[in-house]
């Protein structure tokens, strides 16, 4: 096969191409603009290999799309660019809409114009996978439930809402017409390459430093961590086994309170690195409780019992020995770390934690 992907060059995206290059036979077109998200170091290990191509284009650029597509005669699509990052959402969502929203619109614009163009079993087996979040059903906030497929969708952050446009605009897509589609709403991931603006590779990296650990609001909230490696593998059995027009959710079924998983990192911590910086008697002394997050959603939690009925997938990853292998890669790979670590990064933290 050959797989277009987009966002490949950002932590997921990054798994799942590194994933298809080195566990199958099929050809990669990385599609990426290379936002500050997005980094071409975490390709190094497949950036090699003669079925990896990389074109920096931006997925509102129409016209570039459609050279794309022409030129690579993908058999699939596989869709993760976006931005991500819910705090940068509310401090500034134009780039959401615009990537998110418009940019989606024109890949599936693109995609669609591309499909007419072909016949026969290149036209039946072609899919195009969206690939999106759990945040667009909202929170679970005081209850038991669990979020199914048909959870209705309730977004809360200027990401989410831009997701789940997303969402319905693929759907559309296949039902007016009838571009073959697949959907997948995935918890929070989390593993090596993650850009540290989030919460785990933030903590690790902070506590490594002796910087303060910020929770926001008490630290109660609750997330159902995936192993990223585990999402990748989930997301390319979906695009080859999944029926056209299912959905699936992908969770982990490890629900964890903010607050444990930062201390959980602090323990591995201990262990891991026990020289800690001057002046630090435990990496748990640096937890420091901030301003809440605007609208700050309390729970997420999937329920993946489709996709393992269907699918046969299930995560191998606990979050016991996910967290163990992420914090020693981030340990291992101190270059990678400096390198995200410069410039544009710099920016952000002063202008979200200044006044935290
Ligand atoms: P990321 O921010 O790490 O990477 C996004 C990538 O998209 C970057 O490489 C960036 O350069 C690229 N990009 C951004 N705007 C672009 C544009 N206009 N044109 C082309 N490329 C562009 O994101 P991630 O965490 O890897 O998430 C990937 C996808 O998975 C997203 O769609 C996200 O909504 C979804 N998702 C993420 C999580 C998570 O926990 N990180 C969970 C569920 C779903
Ligand atoms: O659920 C899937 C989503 O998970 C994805 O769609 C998003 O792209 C991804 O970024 C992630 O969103 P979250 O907002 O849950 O992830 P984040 O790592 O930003 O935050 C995790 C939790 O930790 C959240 O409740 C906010 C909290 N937090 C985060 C940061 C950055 C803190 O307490 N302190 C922090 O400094």
């Amino acid at each position: 096969m050959k797989i277009l992907i987009t966002g490949g060059a950002g932590f997921i995206g990054s798994a799942v191409v590194r994933h298809i290059i080195q566990n199958t036979n099929n050809e990669v077109l990385n599609v990426d603009k290379l936002t500050y998200a997005g980094n071409l170091e975490s390709l190094k290990e497949v950036d090699q290999n003669e079925r990896y191509q990389f074109s920096q284009t931006d997925i509102c650029d129409r016209i570039a799309l459609d050279e794309l597509f022409k030129d690579f005669q993908p058999d699939a699509v596989m869709h993760l660019a976006a931005e991500s990052h819910v705090d940068r959402s509310i401090s500034g969502p134009a780039d959401f809409i615009e990537t998110n929203i418009i940019g989606t619109y024109q890949l599936l614009e693109a995609s669609r114009y591309y499909w007419n163009t072909l016949a026969g079993e290149k036209k039946s087996a072609f899919r195009f996978h969206h690939i999106s979040t759990d945040e667009v059903y909202g929170d679970l906030e005081g209850t038991e439930d669990l979020f199914l497929e048909t959870t209705p969708y309730a977004p809360s952050s200027p990401y989410s809402a831009s997701k789940a446009s997303s969402d319905h605009l693929v759907c559309a897509w296949h039902r007016t017409y009838g571009l073959p589609i697949v959907l997948t709403n995935c918890s929070n991931n989390y593993g090596p390459y993650h850009f540290p603006e989030k919460l785990i590779p933030l903590v690790i990296l902070n506590a490594l430093a002796g910087k303060s650990l910020p929770v926001y609001g008490n630290g109660a909230q609750i997330r159902d961590w995936l192993y990223v490696e585990d999402h990748a593998r989930a997301l390319y059995k979906v695009m080859t086994e999944a029926k056209v027009g299912e959905t699936y959710n992908i969770g982990g079924h490890n629900e964890q309170k903010n607050i444990d998983v930062v201390k959980s990192i602090c323990e591995l911590l201990e262990e891991l690195a026990p020289n800690k910086p001057e002046g630090i008697a435990q990496y748990q002394d640096l937890i420091t409780y901030v301003t809440d997050r605007p609208g700050h959603d309390l729970r997420y939690a999937i329920d993946a019992t489709k996709i393992k009925q269907d699918l046969n997938w299930v995560p191998e990853e606990t979050f016991k020995t996910g967290l163990r292998k992420t914090v020693q890669w981030y340990l291992d790979h101190q270059d990678w770390v400096r390198n995200v670590q410069s410039g544009e990064y710099q920016n952000w933290v002063i202008q979200q934690y200044a006044n935290a």
